[in-house]
């Protein structure tokens, strides 16, 4: 069944938007966005869909199709519950009220097959599937990248995580077969094919879920800021981690910052050479030499910035023992989810069936594998 057979069940009648947007991956070019630097994500085929319809009272009902469960709230009392999934949802409301753009409440059913918590974006994905719907529903006449900013904002202001722009901008900007090189700075952007020769892009699946709200990634970004402000005061062009260079990390700034915060800089400036460089190497179809800047992101992520768990290291250190995989590295926020490989296609499944039984035994856990394919972006759906 899809999305709208699914509000015609629940509510009794026929909605009148449908809207899908994906999750995301990301090649290379972590915990770099919030930090004005580059990052290489692209959409998938897994999406959040919403189909919608206005009502003429204030009020909101929202039906989450996979978890059987429905929300109901005023338009004018918006609550933010921590954790549940209607903050997504209601995060996009909020902003469009702020605006002055939504002046009627609407039925709204959500269904979603990008996996939670395990740093696809499934979020991001229900954001912007719920900012393309309504924008739609109501005639705002907004364009992507506003949508883009709006569905930040929710997650920054009533989500409460102070994520940068990468993942709505992947899944509203994606397209089929492309990787997005984007500059976080001036989101000047440009797409390119992904020729990976006879590579696929490969997930696994830790299993374990993890929660950005967690604090930990807000934390990161409080260092990155901290590194930032002590820059400043002898290079005043720096206003993000984005403008400084190695050079500038010398001894006189190691003496005046804590030795975390020092990592947290060296990581996020050595992050942007490493996809400046491994975008080189894509374009001339090296994809060893980008998996070996895969590698090193992992190690900089699990050593410098401290975002990764045992589990995904210990997935990482398993690619490197394997020729038909090219590079590896733990995905997105970090602290659980996936990792990103580059397998040879005629290896996947032996590999996977390899590394299920070496996981179960050292982790006690079953290993998902995802193999994925940039696909296109946010969309509305036409009706049969
Ligand atoms: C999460 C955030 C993104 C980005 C990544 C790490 O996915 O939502 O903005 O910071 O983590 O690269």
């Amino acid at each position: 069944m899809d999305v709208k057979s699914f509000f015609v069940e629940y509510f009794g009648y026929v909605p009148q938007i449908m809207a899908k947007s994906p999750g995301r991956i990301n090649l290379i070019g972590e915990h770099t966005d919030y930090n004005l630097g580059f990052v290489l994500p692209a959409a998938i085929d897994k999406a959040a869909y919403v189909a919608v319809a206005r009502r003429e009272d204030q009020l909101i009902r929202l039906f989450a199709k996979d978890l059987g469960e429905e929300y109901q709230v005023d338009l004018n009392l918006l609550p933010t519950i921590p954790g549940h999934w209607s903050a997504y949802i209601l995060g996009v409301v909020d902003q469009m009220r702020k605006m002055g753009k939504l002046n009627s409440g609407f039925d709204l059913v959500l269904t979603c097959d990008v996996p939670t918590g395990a740093g696809m974006s499934s979020s991001a994905a229900v954001e912007c599937a719920t900012a393309f719907a309504l924008n739609a529903l109501f005639d705002l006449q907004l364009e992507r990248l506003d949508l883009v900013r709006m569905a930040q904002k929710a997650e920054n202001e009533f989500v409460g995580v102070k994520c940068g722009i990468m993942d709505m901008f992947a899944s509203v900007m994606g397209k089929d077969a492309q990787v997005i090189q984007l500059d976080c700075r001036d989101l000047s952007y440009q797409f390119f094919p992904l020729n990976l020769g006879g590579y696929k892009i490969v997930l696994f699946d830790t299993g374990v879920k993890h929660s950005l709200a967690g604090g930990e990634y807000n934390l990161r970004r409080q260092q990155c800021e901290q590194g930032v402000a002590v820059l400043k005061e002898r290079f005043p062009e720096v206003n993000s981690l984005r403008d400084a260079n190695l050079p500038m990390l010398d001894e006189q700034f190691r003496s005046a910052v804590s030795s975390t915060v020092y990592n947290r800089c060296l990581y996020v400036i050595e992050e942007n050479i490493r996809l400046e460089q491994g975008c080189a190497l894509l374009l001339q179809n090296n994809i060893k030499g980008f998996g070996d800047k895969m590698y090193g992101s992992h190690k900089g992520l699990s050593e410098l910035y401290e975002v990764s768990c045992k589990e995904l290291d210990f997935l990482v250190d398993l690619s490197k023992q394997e020729d038909a995989i090219a590079g590896a590295r733990m995905m997105g926020g970090g602290f659980g989810g996936c990792t990103i490989n580059l397998i040879e296609s005629s290896a996947i499944e032996s590999i996977h069936e390899k590394f299920s039984k070496q996981y179960q035994s050292a982790m006690g856990r079953e290993l998902a594998m995802y193999v994925m394919v940039p696909s296109e972006g946010s969309q509305l759906i036409k009706f049969d």
